[in-house]
This record gives C-alpha cells, sequence and structure tokens, in this order.
C-alpha cells in the first residue's frame, strides 16, 4: 500500500517525482523520500509525515539530476520515522531502493547480511533489499537484482537505482502492484497509474516475476529468471481531471457526488437496446456452465464485503442460487468447501487487496471458477480471475469508499439479472421492471444529494456522541453495516450495526438516555417490524433518526426524533440509495470532528498485505 514513483529521462526528476507521489500519497501517508543522481551521486531526502515536510526539507536545497525514485510510506515493518521512510541504502551508499510489500523472511537474511558485517539503520524489511542488492553485486544491476529477488520471500514491488550505473533504473514486481511508463526520452515506473498519467498514457504492467530495465531511450522486459519478454503497450483512457479533487473539498464528497455518473457508467453497454435482459459480454460462462452453478461464494474485504452482502439478498433472490458471503481473511483458513460447480465472487475496488487476492487463488487451487467484481483494469485480482465485471467508477482516491461500493451493487444487479436471464427464473417482463428502475437510480441519488444540508446539521449532533448504533432487518442490515464502518473509519465515533430484531438479545443492555440510534427503513413489508424495535430503544432514552422510505414519513415520524426521507425504488434497489445519506453523515461527522477525512489515521487505500 505504500506508493512507487521513479524517473529517468531528459528533465530534471526532482519536481516529477513529488508531483507522481502526491497521486499516490493516498496509498500510503506516514513518510515520504526520494533518491536521485546529482553531481555528488546518489542522494536521498526523506521526511516522517506529509509529502509537504519533504518538499519542505528540498526547499532551498533541491536535488538536481534526470535520473530518481521516490515512495510515500504505509508503515508495515518499524514505526513511521525519518530513518524508516523509504528510499534505503546500502552501507556503501552506492545502492538505492523503493519498496511495496513485505518480505517474510527477512529476519533470517538480516542476520545473515549482519554476520556479513552489514550494519543497518532502520527497522524496516525494506532496508535488507539494499543489503542484499549490494552484496549480490558484481557489476550488473540487472543480475544483482535477480539474485537478491530470489532470496527474498513475500511480496514487492521495487524500484532499484545504483550510483555504478547511471543510466539505468530496475523495476521488478511479484506480488505487489507495478507498472512501467513509457515516453519519448524518458520513462517511468510507478506503483500506480495516476503517478505517471500526466506525462504517459502509455504503459506495461508488470506480472509476478517479471522486471523491467529502463534507460531514457528504451525498456527492456525479461522475467526474474533473465529470459527477455515482450508485452502489449497498455492504452490508459483515464482522464487525469477525475482523479482531481474538481472543486470539492475533499475527494470522498466528490466521489459522493460523482455516483450517478458511476451508476450510469456501469450500466452502460450492458443493457440491451429494449431493456428486457442485461448484455454481459465480459463473462465467459456458458448458459450450460451457469446452469451447473450450485452455489456461489462470495469473498471480499471491508466495504467491498458490504456489497457482497447485498449481492447475496440480490442473487438469491433473482437466481435462487444459494450464496455464501466470507471475509477474504478467513476464507482460505476455514477450509470452505469448493467445489467445480461452486461459483466465486471475489470484489475488490483496487483488485490489489492481499487477503482478497489469496482468496481467489485458494478458489481457482480447489477447481472452482471465480469471477472478479473490481474498479480497476488491470489489477492483480482483474488479471486472475476467469470473468471480470469493470465497475466503472473511476478512480476513487478517499480512503472511505463510496462510489467504488455503490458501483459494486450496480455490478451485483446487472450480475443478478444475468443470471436471472440464463436460468429462467425471471421473465423478460421482470427483468424490464427491475433494468427500468435501475435506470431511475442515478437521478434519485442526485435528489438525495440536494438534501445534504440537512444531513449535515443531523451529523454535526451526532458528531457530540462518542457511541451509536445502527439497526436494520433484511437488506436494509446490510446497509447498516455498511454505514458503521464509513462513520467509524473517517469520524472515530465507535458504532455498531445490528440486525434491529437481534437488539433484544444481549445489546439492548447499552442502550441509555440520549444514546443515538439511526433505524434504516427502506424494505416496506418489514417495516411494522422495525418499528417495534425503535419502540424498545425509544423506551430506554435513545434518541432515534430514522432513514424511511419517502410515504412512510408521517407513520414512522410518530415515534422517532428525526427523519430523513428517500426516494422509493424496488425493495432489491433501495441499498443504492440508502447507503447515501449514510455515506454523508459520515462525512459531515468527520468534517464537525476536524477529521483529515480523506486520509484517516491508520488507514490505507489498498491493503497489499496479509
Ligand atoms: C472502507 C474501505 C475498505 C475496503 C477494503 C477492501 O471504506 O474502503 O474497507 O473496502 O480494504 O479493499 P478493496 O475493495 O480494494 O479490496
Amino acid at each position: 500500500m505504500c506508493g512507487i514513483v521513479g524517473y529517468i529521462g531528459k528533465r530534471d526528476s526532482q519536481d516529477i517525482l513529488i508531483e507522481g507521489l502526491k497521486k499516490l500519497e493516498y496509498r500510503g501517508y506516514d513518510s515520504a523520500g526520494i533518491a536521485v543522481f546529482t553531481k555528488n551521486g546518489l542522494e536521498v531526502r526523506k521526511s516522517i509525515g506529509r509529502l509537504a515536510n519533504l518538499e519542505e526539507k528540498l526547499d532551498g536545497q533541491p536535488l538536481e539530476g534526470s535520473v530518481g525514485i521516490g515512495h510515500t510510506r504505509w508503515a508495515t515493518h518499524g514505526k513511521p520515522s525519518d530513518v524508516n521512510s523509504h528510499p534505503h541504502t546500502d552501507n556503501s551508499l552506492k545502492f538505492s531502493v523503493v519498496h511495496n510489500g513485505i518480505i517474510e523472511n527477512y529476519l533470517d537474511l538480516k542476520d545473515e547480511l549482519i554476520a556479513k558485517g552489514a550494519k543497518f539503520v532502520s527497522e524496516t524489511d525494506t532496508e535488507v533489499i539494499s543489503h542484499l542488492i549490494a552484496e549480490e553485486y558484481d557489476g550488473d544491476i540487472v543480475k544483482a537484482v535477480q539474485r537478491a529477488v530470489k532470496r527474498m520471500r513475500g511480496a514487492y514491488a521495487l524500484g532499484v537505482l545504483t550510483e555504478f550505473e547511471p543510466d539505468r533504473l530496475v523495476a521488478v514486481r511479484f506480488a505487489s502492484p507495478l507498472v512501467i511508463g513509457v515516453g519519448e526520452g524518458e520513462n517511468f515506473i510507478g506503483s500506480d497509474i495516476p503517478a505517471i498519467l500526466e506525462h504517459t498514457r502509455d504503459v506495461y504492467i508488470l506480472n509476478d516475476g517479471e522486471m523491467a530495465i529502463l534507460t531514457k531511450n528504451a525498456v527492456e522486459l525479461m522475467t526474474i529468471e533473465g529470459n527477455f519478454i515482450s508485452k502489449e503497450i497498455f492504452r490508459v483512457d483515464w482522464d487525469l481531471v477525475t482523479a482531481e479533487k474538481a472543486g470539492f473539498d475533499h475527494f470522498m464528497l466528490k466521489e459522493i457526488y460523482e455516483q450517478p455518473k458511476a451508476y450510469r457508467d456501469t450500466m452502460m453497454g450492458r443493457i440491451s437496446d429494449d431493456g428486457r435482459s442485461v448484455v454481459l459480454n465480459e463473462i465467459g460462462m456458458t448458459a450450460e456452465q451457469i446452469r451447473g452453478i450450485r452455489k456461489i461464494q462470495i469473498v471480499a474485504c471491508g466495504t467491498a464485503m458490504h456489497a457482497g452482502l447485498v449481492g447475496k439478498t440480490v442473487i438469491e433472490s433473482l437466481a435462487r442460487i444459494p450464496v455464501e458471503t466470507d471475509v477474504a481473511s478467513e476464507y482460505r483458513y476455514r477450509s470452505p468447501i469448493i467445489t467445480p460447480d461452486t461459483l466465486v465472487i471475489v470484489v475488490s475496488q483496487s483488485g490489489e487487496t492481499a487477503d482478497t487476492l489469496a482468496a481467489l487463488r485458494e478458489a481457482k487451487r480447489n477447481g472452482a471458477r471465480v469471477m472478479a467484481i473490481t474498479n480497476v483494469v488491470g489489477s492483480s485480482v482483474a488479471r486472475e480471475a476467469d470473468d471480470v465485471i469493470i465497475t466503472q467508477a473511476g478512480p476513487e482516491i478517499a480512503v472511505a469508499s463510496t462510489k467504488a461500493y455503490t458501483s459494486q451493487l450496480i455490478a451485483f444487479y446487472l450480475f443478478g439479472l444475468f443470471l436471472a436471464d440464463t436460468l429462467g427464473t425471471r421473465d423478460a417482463d421482470a427483468i424490464a421492471e427491475v433494468v427500468a428502475a435501475m435506470h431511475e437510480l442515478p437521478e434519485k441519488v442526485e435528489r438525495i444529494l440536494t438534501e445534504a444540508p440537512v444531513l449535515k446539521s443531523l451529523a454535526e449532533s451526532l458528531a457530540k456522541h462518542n457511541n451509536l448504533f445502527f439497526i436494520g432487518r433484511g437488506v436494509d442490515f446490510a446497509v447498516v453495516q455498511e454505514g458503521s464502518l464509513k462513520l467509524k473509519e473517517i469520524s472515530y465515533i465507535h458504532s455498531e450495526a445490528y440486525a434491529a430484531g437481534e437488539l433484544k438479545h444481549g445489546t439492548l443492555a447499552l442502550i441509555e438516555e440520549g444514546i443515538p440510534v439511526i433505524s434504516l427503513i427502506s424494505q416496506e413489508d418489514l417495516y411494522e417490524k422495525t418499528l417495534s424495535n425503535i419502540k424498545e430503544v425509544k423506551a430506554r432514552g435513545a434518541h432515534v433518526l430514522a432513514v424511511v422510505n419517502e410515504g412512510l414519513e408521517e407513520e414512522v415520524g410518530k415515534s422517532v426524533d428525526e427523519l430523513f426521507a428517500i426516494p422509493k425504488t424496488l425493495p432489491l434497489l433501495a441499498p443504492a440509495l440508502s447507503v447515501v445519506p449514510l455515506q454523508l453523515l459520515a462525512y459531515y461527522a468527520s468534517l464537525a470532528r476536524g477529521n483529515d477525512v480523506d486520509k484517516p489515521r491508520n488507514l490505507a487505500k489498498s491493503v497489499t498485505v496479509e
């Protein structure tokens, strides 16, 4: 989850590295550093904290040179500090390395290297790599890197420079993302495409065990065994502006407001002209194979997992196939029953989450077909799955996921309808009804967004509390779990989400005078039941905010303290609307508490370690 950028060319590298790191800061932001070949040799500058600290250090003392590497760090081994920041060097200071990932056997390697005289200055696993490369070096940096990585176990994307070969930049990856940007008279490396997008749209996406040797005029690709390979250039059609805040105070708010577009884009080209069927050309499964599916397992982490909880309801309801959901970090350790007639669906915004990737591989090893729902074309998950539905949410920068989550819901609706069509569990009229309601979702989200000031003032009251509860029934329970996570991660208010009927089995003991309870009621067949649960908490002094379907205001209003109404849709589609006020409540509560909304403490956007 750290960010890497590298440059070799004819321009001064410092600004290119810093600008690239700014685009990557969301991947990890406890420290940053760069190494540049200057007239004095390989010089390194690094600093704990935000990039601005590093920029301050460089102010007045710039590193001038046209070859360099840079890094933003999210600590895994060793606390955030200047010395633990990357780039790391060896004792001769002739080799410099930036690294994303974790070296599992670094302690053994460190002992070995210390026994041979190496002196370590940091607590990181990465420093081992610079010493290893220095030890393996005998005049060819490419061979030294190849030999060094063979001694390492774990995950790595590396950018490597040596003062002995100042016209080469070496990049190598295993289990951590890395792209190579191809320019004219200059080339780039990046852990993520936005880091280099300002300079080039032509990239090579490295696979595990592949490396690139960059000079200013050429890029050579090979395996870590030393076999040359050729690859097609991937032309990136992202607009850089979509990765900027576009006038919003925070990326999160911008991304919440981008949801109507994300819904439309995710549906685009996937619904037949007559609106009576779903067209998923990206699914390679034959009708025969689909009819053979006996069970579906949805596996993901965090917010993506919460989309999976909705996905379970959607698929079971539309296609009548039993669905299990698993948290990815648990999946492979519970010995899941995976048979060839199991379809495993992994959901991952980034497509790089280590736990989700491990689950995907476990499923494939056991013979399951794996379908991915991801937001990142060319991500590890996208490349390894058999079938991929790309959510067209565009780059999501805020750590707290919003538009990626709701686009995942849209993907589940599309896939559920696709299954229903193939299996004949819903006829074309029924499919057309759902499709028509889906087309109305973006406009309904826009209506909710116009009510943001109301949610802001509700959130300002919530922000004064340290504990609160969310309740809901049916698919509303899935949505409140997401609402609760959103609130926790950015406002740092402790909250718990409960199936409304479950409170009385223990948690009711925690309800006391004034505690906020947010109750979601979008499933009208269950509304009377939830209303009884609201009465239970009201009787014990809770302050209840109900998010309800339009039309229920009067009835529910009699029993609650505050009310927010959302437009009506089909019950199955309600999560795509009802989560939006919960996202805004979390956003404004975080703002009211003065938190860093886009970069909540202790978290990173893409979690590429187990
Ligand atoms: C929370 C959030 C995380 C991610 C989780 C999985 O707002 O974003 O819970 O959903 O870390 O990440 P992806 O979807 O990239 O696999």
